[in-house]
């Protein structure tokens, strides 16, 4: 097996011997826009798609990247070329974008005028194995204390690593259920996201999602939209309450790493007949389909 390379602001450096600085506005401002694809049987998954959105965030934050989408899609598949021998048949990878403003200490408030973006490519092996069960027998969302930032503070849709929020709200709904998912509300008690997931519902053979007013436009989540299409199950965006978790028949999150993660209670209340659904399984099942990998087996296997 030969090192884990990563791309650091130029360089391809063991993983383990790539540093930034102390002062970085990683650090010392908590800036940094993110982007994580997967790779299905070793190809990367809409990495464009991604890369578009990590673009869209930083114009939104006000920092860039130093290069071009297209450079950065070139140098993220040359990281994957790198490393991907490490990587069995069966096993696939997270490829991790980190992009920070460089060096800014707040003093003045001014991004000093010598400071250069710093760039980070990083490839992990991705473990599925935590999200195993729950696509047999669904997960419970349970909604933390914790509201989802209003997008008059920080639009949802600016990917970035200031997790703090996410992370105490996970913590919350550990204390209800160690296995709980956090399902997030806005502050006027709207449904939003996850942690790290967007969340749909089924009812009557409809689908329906919050609309990125308050989450973050998921790749996984406009895959859910194209896989509806191509089914011909109508879906929609539309605001969405506690009580149409409580009366849905079926619900499931979305994320690059897991795809779909089935919801079968809600706060301590079955949803529906409290099974994973047909409309979830069809869509599990049209999505092992359009990468060619069975997301149930490669989860059990991990
Ligand atoms: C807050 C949040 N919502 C939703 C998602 C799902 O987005 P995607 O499907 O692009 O992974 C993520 C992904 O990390 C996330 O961090």
């Amino acid at each position: 097996m030969s090192e884990n390379l990563v791309y650091l602001n130029g360089e391809y450096v063991p993983a383990n011997e790539a540093k930034i600085s102390i002062f970085d506005g990683a650090i010392s401002l908590g800036m940094t826009v993110t982007e994580s694809t997967r790779t299905f049987a070793h190809q990367p998954y809409r990495l464009r798609d991604h890369i578009n959105r990590l673009f869209l965030s930083l114009k939104a934050a006000r920092f860039d990247a130093g290069m071009t989408a297209d450079e950065l899609e070139q140098l993220t598949l040359e990281v994957w070329k790198k490393n991907e021998p490490n990587y069995a048949p069966g096993t696939d990878a997270w490829i991790i974008h980190n992009v920070t403003p460089g060096t800014w200490v707040p003093s003045s408030g001014q991004k000093p005028a010598e400071s250069k973006p710093t760039v980070m490519i990083v490839t992990l092996p991705l473990d599925l194995s935590y999200w195993a069960d729950f696509y047999r027998v669904g997960c419970h969302a349970v909604t933390p204390f914790t509201r989802i930032q209003p997008a008059q503070s920080l639009d949802a849709r600016i990917k970035n690593r200031s997790r703090f929020l996410y992370t105490l709200a996970e913590s919350e709904v550990k204390l209800i259920d160690p296995m709980a998912q956090s399902l997030l509300l806005d502050t006027d008690g709207f449904l939003s996201e996850n942690k790290g997931g967007n969340f749909f519902l089924v009812t009557s053979n409809s689908i329906r999602t919050p609309s990125t007013i308050n989450c973050l436009d998921g790749i996984s989540r406009q895959t859910i939209f194209l896989l509806a299409e191509q089914l011909d199950l109508p879906i929609e965006e539309c605001r969405l309450l506690p009580y149409d978790v409580i009366t849905a028949d079926e619900a499931f999150f979305t994320s690059t790493p897991y795809s779909i993660m089935p919801a079968t209670k809600f706060n301590g209340t079955k949803i529906g007949d409290g099974q994973v659904g047909p409309i979830t399984k069809k869509l599990l099942a049209a999505w092992s389909e359009m990468v060619g990998v069975d997301l149930l087996k490669q989860a059990q296997s991990d």
